[in-house]
Formats: C-alpha cells, sequence, structure tokens
C-alpha cells in the first residue's frame, strides 16, 4: 500500500480548492512515552503506541497560498529554501499526494518557533499545521482523527500534533493504518510545567527518520525496547490518572534513556548527546537527589525537556536561569 491510496481513501471525491489563501496553526508536541520505529516505513506505522504532551503556543503556523508560478515555493521562518533542502522536499513530496492531476503550485510559508531539527519536534508541528491548512483549503471537511492519519504520513510525531493536551497514538493494527491515529485523552493536569532547556540549535546529524530505521533492522537490544515502552505506556496512565508526579516524571525519564540506550547498540551507534546535555543530567539528578521532584526527557537531538510542577517553578527558574518554562494546560 502507498501513501497514495491511503490519501485516496481518505479524501471527499470531486474535492477542490475553495480558496487562494489559508493559515493554520498547530502546536508541537513532546513524547513521554516515546515513538521509536515503524514497522511499514512508507506509512509511518510504529511498532509502539506513544503518549505526548502538546506545547500550546510553542509550534507552527503554515500559511498556503496558490502561485502563478511553475514550482512550488517553500518558506521556512521567512527565508525561501532551495529544493533540494531536505524540510524543502519533504515538504513537496507530502504535497504532491494531494494535487490530485491539477496543474497547480503552492507557496507555503511555514514559522515555526522552536528550533528547527534539533529534536523538539519541529516536523510533528509543521506536518500537522500543513494538513490543518490543506483541509480548510481544499474544503475537505475531515476530523481530527482522519487528519492525524494524514498528518502520520508527513511525520509520525505529527499524527499526535492536532490537539492540546496529553495525547495517544494507537499503533493500530490494519496494514493500511487506518486504525492508527492519535487521540486526546481527557486527564489535564494545571500544575505541570515543561522547561525548553536549548543546548544546541544545530541541524542533528542522523534525522529521526533513518535513526529509527537503524534501529530496527540492526540492535539486538529492540525487542526489550518494545517490551519496556509497552509497560511504561501503561504505568503512565495510571500515573496521569492520579497525578503522582514522582510515578510520571520516573516513567517519562527512565523510557527517553531507554530509547537512546537502544540506540547506542544500533550499528554504527547513534549518540545524540553532548557533553553539555550529559551535564545537564547530572545537574538535574544531584538536584532529585536533594529533594527536588525534577525529572527530563530527551528526543531524537541534544537538548532536554524539564518535567516539574508549578509549585518548584521558582526554584528551578533559579538553577536553569535561561531556560522558557511553559504551562501547556494554562
Ligand atoms: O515523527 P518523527 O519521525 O520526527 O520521529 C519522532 C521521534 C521522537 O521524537 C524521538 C519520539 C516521539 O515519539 O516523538
Amino acid at each position: 500500500m502507498k501513501k497514495q491510496d491511503v490519501v485516496n481513501k481518505l479524501l471527499p471525491k470531486n474535492s477542490s480548492i475553495q480558496k487562494k489563501i489559508v493559515s493554520a496553526y498547530a502546536p508541537t508536541n513532546i513524547a513521554l512515552c516515546k515513538y521509536w520505529g515503524k514497522r511499514n516505513t512508507e506509512l509511518n506505522l510504529p511498532f509502539n503506541s506513544s503518549i505526548s504532551i502538546s506545547l500550546g503556543n510553542k509550534g507552527a503556523t503554515t500559511k498556503i497560498s496558490l502561485i502563478d508560478e511553475k514550482e512550488d515555493q517553500i518558506v521556512l521562518n521567512e527565508k525561501e529554501l532551495v529544493k533540494t533542502n531536505s524540510f524543502a522536499k519533504k515538504i513537496i513530496e507530502f504535497i504532491d499526494l494531494f494535487r490530485a492531476d491539477q496543474k497547480i503550485n503552492f507557496c507555503i510559508e511555514t514559522n515555526i518557533n522552536i528550533p528547527v531539527a534539533a529534536g523538539l519536534a519541529s516536523s510533528a508541528c509543521g506536518f500537522a499545521a500543513l494538513v490543518k491548512a490543506l483541509n480548510e483549503l481544499m474544503n475537505w471537511n475531515l476530523d481530527k482523527q482522519e487528519l492525524s492519519i494524514l498528518a502520520r504520513l508527513g511525520s509520525g510525531s505529527a499524527s499526535r500534533s492536532l490537539w492540546d493536551g496529553f495525547v495517544e497514538w494507537q499503533r493500530g493494527e490494519q496494514a493500511d493504518g487506518m486504525d492508527s491515529y492519535a487521540f486526546l485523552l481527557a486527564e489535564q493536569w494545571p500544575e505541570l510545567r515543561i522547561g525548553l532547556l536549548i543546548l544546541s540549535d544545530q541541524e542533528k546529524n542522523i534525522s529521526s527518520r533513518d535513526a529509527m530505521q537503524q534501529t530496527v533492522t540492526t540492535s539486538s537490544f529492540y525487542s526489550c525496547w518494545l517490551e519496556k515502552v509497552n509497560k511504561d505506556l501503561k504505568e503512565i496512565k495510571h500515573a496521569l490518572a492520579k497525578h503522582d508526579f514522582n510515578l510520571f516524571g520516573e516513567i517519562a525519564e527512565s523510557n527517553a534513556l531507554a530509547m537512546h540506550a537502544t540506540m547506542q547498540t544500533t550499528l554504527p551507534a547513534i549518540n545524540y548527546c553532548m557533553p553539555e546535555t550529559m551535564a545537564a543530567m547530572q545537574k538535574i539528578w544531584r538536584l532529585r537527589q536533594a529533594g527536588l521532584d525534577l525529572y527530563f526527557t530527551q528526543d531524537a537531538g541534544p537538548n532536554l525537556k524539564l518535567l516539574f510542577l508549578k509549585k518548584d517553578n521558582a526554584i528551578v527558574q533559579k538553577q536553569f536561569p535561561d531556560m522558557e518554562i511553559l504551562a501547556p494546560f494554562v
């Protein structure tokens, strides 16, 4: 099955362009139980379900306009990208799925207010905003579940960026992936705080797409990862339901560490940490030993996202003075 077959199944027949310019916003999301590894690389179907938290006003705004030019224009944070740029290539390949036979070209302007490609899920919010904008431009009237499936075809984690709050992406069982979409979890946690500890905004040297595939094909620890993430998913839901912060933080942190440990067992080994990353982890562990309820998670990049509660805001800010702190439920 190809991406185009999934798109044809989902889109209403005879949908056509209704507007000339549309714009949409989607928040980025941080996984607390990570997605790492695909059972189908064409459709971005995961081996495991995952749970994330969306970051409110940190995300992507995407504007699409119809243009009278020979090719598409892809603009990221006000700079026009050359067609060989990896972000531009991914966007063009994605919108090709929706052009049908019409000879139309678009200008797609994406503004992302987080560092791009530094493991802060910029492709997640980018593709989610893009499918929301396309839904409006083409008047598809698709619901969020259907948009989540479309966003997944762009980037797996984008399937979770259609909602604010805690979101679960269920892996699904079907070969066409029609049951592999995300949905909103009922739990809210107004006291939860997330610190974005940016240690580097340099592009990573291996994409999450390639890194996860290398893990699936070469790590003999991959089955251990799957066992662990399935257990973590159950337990983190329990922690969320009870608002048990220490259990929540412990699971999120240990899930991230297990994902990175699994990556180190691939051939060749993958390591997204910089010395600054390790130093920050050690500082967090020291603070925790001294009694502070502070945990972290890490994605495919050197930066950390700190997890803590409102009651500790002042002390965490003092320890990490330059860090931006977000309150996802406020
Ligand atoms: O959706 P991708 O291909 O950018 O992969 C995301 C991978 C992680 O961010 C590391 C984990 C996750 O669940 O978001």
